[in-house]
């Protein structure tokens, strides 16, 4: 599924000719910089879901998230499609919602066939009140709580075991009850090419079971009747642009079935994580999600065609390449600080807070200004946020038109890790979030008031004056 028209958001030293194909149907969400639905309407405007960005920033507030459905549901039909159409036994594919959980995303996930996996006691209690089913439903976790696993437990869903504390607590937690759903986390020892934040495969990793301690932990756990081990799990890191890590990893997983098979544990069940890259900046090159998931099937059936085994369920669990795209942020821009011959700073009304991953991860965005889409790009500037940090600065050398307070920057892409990892740092309240499809927009995530952030605090009964 590669693009056959330009999809960048400069061209011509524009910032973004909508040329879009009559169908979207072939476009693989990840490999885009701006959401499925995006245009620039008479009011030379960007519009997303049909909705004017500027007028839904004066509707519902400046920063604000603005999700678009239809990307979302087509990332999400992408992945459930192609693993269909190239595995030849059952497939699932899970919704990693550490990108983005809340209630709207989680229904619509589940309601397009996709199970969810949660890594907390609040992302699994609020899967289950977007009325997700246990059974679609998977805990992560490197040292889950009594109260978390106990929560699992009596939701019904699969828990999927991180180390030897956690499996000999469980053994403790279910000594007299009916057998559980667990799946075990391995590390794989594969290194990939990302940040070193967010790579998880590589044997120094806090999280899974050692692979050198496979053969004790297979014998220990096929001993457990309280246990029902229906497979194993691995997860190598993030935003990965090179197919080979998730072939070896498949070819390695096939490998810990066979090696289960000696200790009598029938596993039926491979989940190979996520880790999908997507497109932040007209650098950045992803496989599509159909070759991703091509490339993983071809493994995992030339391995068990080879060994003589059945086919495993094949479950994969993708975050940033299923939502990322979806959404962008939309902030009014401030003060601008001109340094003669240094550097611009163009000032908006948020930042770190609502979006840590260029401080976290020195991530690199895309950005546009929503109300001045045909305007010719003539500036080079840096956007600031508004916290007290230096470091607070969201994409370094933004090519941008001419800008002046009161004008709407987009940022591109901010649909994975923004949210989620959004803070009260400074205490600014979280901003709102909309979801848009077909000219329509609904709240999906109020914005936090001051009262909101003082809801928690408690004032000894000494210190009130
Ligand atoms: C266990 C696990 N599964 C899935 C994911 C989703 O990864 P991504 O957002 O890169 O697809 C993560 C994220 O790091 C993870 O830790």
């Amino acid at each position: 599924m590669v693009s056959t028209y330009p999809t960048g958001v400069q061209q011509s030293g524009r910032q973004y000719l909508p040329q879009r194909p009559s169908t979207n149907a072939n476009l693989s969400p990840n490999q885009e910089l701006l959401p499925l639905t995006a245009r620039v309407n008479h009011r030379d405007s960007l519009e997303i879901g049909g909705c004017d960005v500027t007028t839904l920033v004066q509707q519902f507030g400046s920063p604000l998230y603005i999700l678009d459905e239809e990307t979302l549901r087509s990332a999400c039909r992408q992945y459930r499609d192609t693993l269909k159409q190239y595995y030849k036994g059952e497939s699932q594919v899970l919704y990693a919602s550490k990108a983005w959980n809340c209630l709207a995303v989680c229904a619509i996930a589940a309601s397009e066939g996709l199970g969810i996996d949660v890594v907390s006691g609040g992302e699994l209690f609020t899967a289950l009140h977007a009325g997700v089913s246990p059974d679609k439903l998977y805990l992560h976790g490197n040292n889950k709580s009594h109260e978390e696993l106990t929560l699992a437990i009596e939701s019904g869903c699969t828990i999927v075991v991180d180390n030897w504390y956690e499996l000999r607590t469980l053994v403790s937690l279910t000594a007299n009850s009916p057998a559980i759903r667990i799946m075990l986390r391995l590390t794989p020892g594969i290194e990939c090419h990302t940040h070193e934040y967010i790579r998880t495969g590589h044997l120094d990793s806090k999280f899974g079971f050692d692979p050198n301690a496979l053969d004790e932990v297979f014998a220990f756990v096929s001993q457990q009747k309280s246990l029902n081990c229906v497979g194993v799990h691995a997860h190598i890191g993030s935003q990965i642009f090179e197919r080979q890590p998730h072939r070896d990893l498949a070819a390695v997983m096939v490998q810990w079935l066979q090696d289960a098979a000696k200790y009598g544990l029938t596993l039926t069940e491979l989940n190979v994580g996520g880790g999908l890259g997507i497109k932040y900046t007209e650098s950045d090159d992803p496989p599509s999600i159909e070759e991703w998931v091509k490339a993983i099937c071809e493994v995992i059936q030339t391995a068990c065609a080879d060994e003589n085994l059945p086919l495993p369920k094949l479950l994969c669990e993708p975050g940033r390449s299923l939502i990322a795209t979806s959404c962008i942020t939309a902030y009014t821009i401030g003060a601008a600080k001109v340094i003669p011959e240094i550097r611009t700073y163009v000032a908006i009304d948020g930042g770190m807070s609502d979006n840590p991953r260029p401080i976290t991860y020195q991530s690199v965005y895309r950005a546009v200004v929503a109300n001045k889409m045909s305007a010719p790009i003539t500036e080079t500037v840096t956007i600031a946020g508004k916290h007290c940090e230096s470091g607070d600065i969201l994409i370094k050398n933004a090519q941008l038109p001419k800008t002046e307070s009161g004008d709407i920057l987009v940022v591109l892409g901010t649909g994975a890790y923004n949210y989620s990892m959004a803070s009260n740092y400074n205490r600014l309240p979280r901003p709102a979030a909309v979801l848009v499809a077909n000219g329509e927009a609904n709240l999906i995530l109020q914005r936090e008031t001051y009262q909101d952030l003082i809801r928690q605090d408690c004032l000894p009964e000494r210190l009130k004056k």
